[in-house]
C-alpha cells in the first residue's frame, strides 16, 4: 500500500516533484483519449514477450486479464485517472498493479513509453482518419444528391466576384466534390504512410531481448516494423499530415461556407437556407442569419492553428525525444473534433440549401455574362483570330452598357453594327443556357458533361 502514490521512478528521485511541474507535465486529461489503443497494444505487446518466452505465460495471462478489467473500468467511467501519474501509460501500468500485483511489473519489458506512444497515437490516427473519411464522404454525397435536382439550373459564374460566364449550380456544387476528393486522398495517403508500427524501438536505440516486431506490427494492424529506432521515437510527420490534410479540407469548407454566405445575401438572393440554419437577431426582429455557414467558414483558423502549432513544436527538435513532443495530442485531437463538427455541419448546411432557380437565372444574365460566347462565335463562323473577336465584343458590349440594355436584348441590327454579317442564328448565343451546354469540353459546365461526371461520381461514393 504504501507504494500506491509513488511513481515508476520515485526510487531514483528525493523530495517531491513541483506543483507547477505536475500540472504542466502531466498529460492525462487530454491522452486518457488514447486508453483503447494502450490497452491493445500493450495486449499484444505482452502476447509477442510471452510468446518469445521472454516473460512466463502466468504472468502474461495475469497482466492481460488486468487490462481488459482496466478497459471495462474506463469504458463504464470508473477508472480514477490521476494526475500525479503523468499520462495514460502511466495510469494504466499503475493500475495494472493495484489489480494484479507484481505480475505487472513484467509488462513494460523491451519497451518505453517513448515507443509506446508512438504506437498508440499511430494507431488513434488510424481510426481517426477512417472517421473523417466517412464524414467527408457524407458531405459529398450530399453535394451530389443538391447537383442532380440542378443540372439545368443557371447560374452566374463568377471571377474577382463579378459576374464572368454563365454555368450550372450543379457544376458549381461538383466543384466542391472534386476537392472534397482530394481531402481523401490526403487522409488516405497518410494512412498509407504511417503503416510502419514503432513499438519495440524501445527508448531509442532498440532492444536486446529477443522481441518479434514483425508479430507486433501485424497484430496491430500495422503493414511492418518500423526501419530506425530512433525515427521511430522522433517521427511526428504522421501527426503533421493529418492536422495538414484537416487543414486543407477546412479551407475547403470555409470557401463553401463563405460562398453560401455571399450568394444567401440579400444583395445575392441566389440560395436561402431553411429555418433549421438560421438564428435570428436579439434586437432586429426581421433577421435570419446563417450563423452555421459563418462557423464553418471561422472554424478553419483552429484548424490552422493547430498545425502551426506542432510544425512549430517539432522546428529544431534534436533527436530523438523530447516532452516537448507531448502536447501534440492535445492539437490533434482538437483539430479532429473541429473538423468532425465542421464536416457534420457542412453536410446538413449543403441538405438545406435551396437554390433561388429564377434569381440565378436573371443574374446570369447580368453583366454581359455572354460576350466570351459572342467571340467564340466570330471564330468559330467567320475565320477571325480570337483578339479580333475580342475586340468586336468589347465595342458590342461597350454598347449595350451605354443603352442600359442586356447583350440578349439588342437586335440583330444593333449587333450587326459592329460586325455586318450576321443573320438571326447569331443572336442564340446570347442566352445563356445555350452558353452553359455549348460548354462540353472535358470538364466542362454542359448539362451532359454534368449528368455524365454525376454517373461516374456516384459509382465512386
Ligand atoms: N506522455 C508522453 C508523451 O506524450 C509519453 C512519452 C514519455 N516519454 C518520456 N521519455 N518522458 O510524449
Amino acid at each position: 500500500m504504501k507504494n500506491k502514490n509513488k511513481t515508476v521512478w520515485s526510487n531514483r528521485f528525493k523530495g517531491k516533484t513541483s506543483q507547477s511541474f505536475q500540472k504542466i507535465g502531466s498529460s492525462i486529461h487530454i491522452d486518457k483519449r488514447l486508453y483503447e489503443q494502450d490497452i491493445a497494444a500493450s495486449i499484444v505487446h505482452t502476447q509477442m514477450l510471452s510468446k518469445q518466452k521472454i516473460i512466463k505465460s502466468e504472468d502474461a495471462n495475469k497482466i492481460i486479464n488486468g487490462l481488459k478489467k482496466i478497459k471495462a473500468q474506463i469504458d463504464k467511467g470508473n477508472f480514477e485517472f490521476k494526475e500525479k501519474f503523468e499520462d495514460i501509460h502511466l495510469n494504466i501500468e499503475k493500475a495494472l498493479f493495484d489489480i494484479i500485483g507484481p505480475s505487472a511489473g513484467y509488462m513494460h519489458t523491451a519497451r518505453s513509453r517513448n515507443d509506446q506512444v508512438v504506437t498508440d497515437f499511430k494507431l488513434w490516427i488510424k481510426d481517426a482518419s477512417k472517421e473523417i473519411l466517412k464524414d467527408i464522404s457524407l458531405v459529398m454525397k450530399n453535394l451530389l444528391k443538391k447537383a442532380e435536382k440542378n443540372t439545368d439550373t443557371v447560374m452566374p459564374g463568377l471571377t474577382h466576384l463579378k459576374n464572368a460566364q454563365p454555368i450550372s449550380f450543379a457544376h458549381y456544387l461538383l466543384s466542391y466534390f472534386e476537392m472534397l476528393k482530394r481531402d481523401k486522398k490526403r487522409f488516405e495517403n497518410n494512412l498509407d504512410l504511417l503503416d510502419e508500427c514503432p513499438l519495440g524501438s524501445a527508448a531509442l536505440s532498440g532492444t536486446s531481448y529477443k522481441i518479434d516486431r514483425t508479430y507486433t506490427a501485424k497484430k496491430l494492424g500495422f503493414k511492418k516494423p518500423t526501419d530506425n529506432s530512433i525515427d521511430s521515437v522522433s517521427d511526428r510527420d504522421f501527426a503533421i499530415d493529418f492536422l495538414y490534410a484537416s487543414a486543407v479540407c477546412a479551407m475547403h469548407l470555409s470557401r463553401l461556407a463563405e460562398d453560401f454566405i455571399i450568394y444567401n445575401s440579400d444583395a445575392f438572393k441566389l440560395i436561402s437556407f431553411k429555418d433549421s440554419m438560421l438564428t435570428g437577431s436579439s434586437i432586429m426582429p426581421q433577421k435570419k442569419n446563417p450563423d452555421p455557414a459563418e462557423l464553418i467558414r471561422g472554424k478553419v483558423g483552429i484548424n490552422y492553428g493547430k498545425l502551426n502549432a506542432i510544425l512549430t513544436i517539432m522546428k529544431g527538435l534534436p533527436m530523438s525525444y523530447f516532452k516537448d513532443m507531448q502536447d501534440d495530442k492535445e492539437l490533434v485531437f482538437s483539430g479532429f473534433d473541429t473538423l468532425k463538427d465542421t464536416l457534420t455541419m457542412s453536410a446538413e448546411l449543403i441538405n438545406s440549401v435551396n437554390a433561388n432557380k429564377s434569381n440565378m437565372l436573371f443574374m446570369a444574365n447580368q453583366g454581359h455574362t455572354t460576350a466570351t460566347d459572342f467571340a467564340d462565335y466570330l471564330v468559330k463562323n467567320k475565320s477571325l483570330s480570337f483578339r479580333q473577336s475580342y475586340s468586336i465584343s468589347a465595342k458590342l458590349v461597350n454598347f449595350a452598357e451605354k443603352n442600359k440594355k442586356l447583350l440578349s436584348e439588342l437586335s440583330l441590327e444593333e449587333v450587326k453594327k459592329f460586325y455586318k454579317d450576321l443573320d438571326k442564328s447569331a443572336l442564340k448565343v446570347f442566352d445563356v443556357k445555350n452558353s452553359m451546354n455549348m460548354k462540353k469540353s472535358h470538364g466542362g459546365t454542359s448539362i451532359i458533361n454534368v449528368k455524365s461526371m454525376i454517373k461516374k461520381y456516384k459509382k465512386e461514393i
